[in-house]
């Protein structure tokens, strides 16, 4: 992990980084984090992942009235995604306006325009980079495409050059339930010094469902204790024992996510996360009426959302407190 980047973030947002602490000690309410649905816009089909592409993009002078309200009340971790956030066709312009206004800016990228130069600007500016990786070339290349595995290392080489902090987010299917995705991926986190977050497919995105990639409970149960093994023998921190131990065997969770963190769709709805799209019992409201958005009890059958789970299973008492904190750092 790049430190720089960590560096940045607790010199210029100290007094949040204790506020927020506070507030998940005590537990309270603070918003400091907002995921941003950019564009419906993308390049590729991944299997589990919604296939029509409609040309949705949000409007960015509401989200950018948006965001002053949301930064006056101290939020400071904004996450760009998608579709592919950088195809919103004004991305410039939005990543201008969040540096100057000195966001902790992330973006959840396919990694796919590496060869264009606009591209390879913009993430430069980010202070954090998730790139989508499934596995070795064939395993990867059967979730999310013919040739996509190529052009995603080639943009993790080129963030590594850069001094970047990267996440790889990764997506258990049936296509890379192996041990070989598992030893890619010490080599690979050797190699670049990067984080891996292991997902479980969800059989419901963006409002439709796919059940073709949804694991066998046995066989997910199996490679989960695999993972295990590796997180012990390879002393791979930021996998959590809870979350894993959660995956083997998920359970009702009654969500605390919008507590901390919101979810903005295309459309301006705010949601807990990416899987309340489509589930009208999830709408917290709506950034086109200013910030109406209430935080209400949401329970949840099966939590898929990697990142917000630990969140989850802290506030259940299911986590601890530095497996916790890894999800924020
Ligand atoms: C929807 S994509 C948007 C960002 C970008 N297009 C990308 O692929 O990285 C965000 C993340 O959701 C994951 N994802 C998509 N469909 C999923 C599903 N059905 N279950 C679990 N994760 C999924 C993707 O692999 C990706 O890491
Ligand atoms: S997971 Fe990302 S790259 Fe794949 S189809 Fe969905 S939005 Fe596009
Ligand atoms: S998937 Fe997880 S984070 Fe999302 S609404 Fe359900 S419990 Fe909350």
């Amino acid at each position: 992990m790049k430190k720089n980047n960590n560096f940045f973030l607790i010199k210029t947002h100290l007094f949040k980084l204790i506020r927020l602490f506070l507030a998940f000690l005590l537990k309270k309410e603070y918003r400091f984090a907002l995921s941003v649905r950019l564009t419906d816009r993308c390049q590729l089909s991944c299997v589990y992942c919604r296939k029509k592409h409609i040309k949705y993009d949000i409007d960015l002078d509401i989200l950018i009235k948006f965001l002053k309200i949301f930064r006056k009340k101290g939020g400071f971790y904004v996450i760009l995604t998608g579709g592919e956030p950088f195809l919103y066709p004004h991305i410039e312009k939005l990543v201008r306006f969040l540096k100057e206004n000195k966001f902790y800016v992330a973006m959840n990228t396919n990694g796919q325009a590496i060869e264009n130069p606009k591209y390879r600007n913009i993430l430069k500016e980010m202070d954090e980079i998730v790139v989508s990786l499934d596995g070795p070339e064939k395993e990867n290349d059967k979730n999310r495409g013919s040739g996509t595995y190529k052009k995603i290392i080639k943009t993790i080489k080129y963030l590594y050059k850069n001094n970047k902090k990267i996440v790889l987010s990764t997506v258990l299917t049936r296509n890379n339930l192996k041990s070989s995705t598992l030893e890619f991926f010490i080599k690979i986190k050797k190699r670049y010094g990067l984080i891996v977050d292991f997902g479980v497919v969800s059989p419901y995105i963006f409002g439709s469902v796919n059940k073709e990639m949804v694991l066998e409970e046995t066989k997910q149960k199996s490679f989960i204790k695999k993972i295990l093994e590796f997180k012990q023998k390879y002393s791979i921190k930021e996998l959590s024992k809870q979350i894993l131990d959660y995956q083997k065997k998920p359970y009702k969770i009654r969500c605390i996510a919008p507590k901390y963190t919101i979810y903005v769709d295309v459309d301006g709805c705010v949601y807990p996360c990416i899987y309340g799209i489509g589930k009208p019992n999830m709408i917290l409201g709506n950034i086109k009426n200013k910030d109406e958005f209430c935080y209400k009890n949401i329970y949840c059958d099966v939590c898929y959302c990697q990142s917000l789970l630990a969140l989850n299973l802290f506030s259940q008492k299911k986590n601890s407190i530095i497996s916790f904190l890894r999800w924020i750092v």
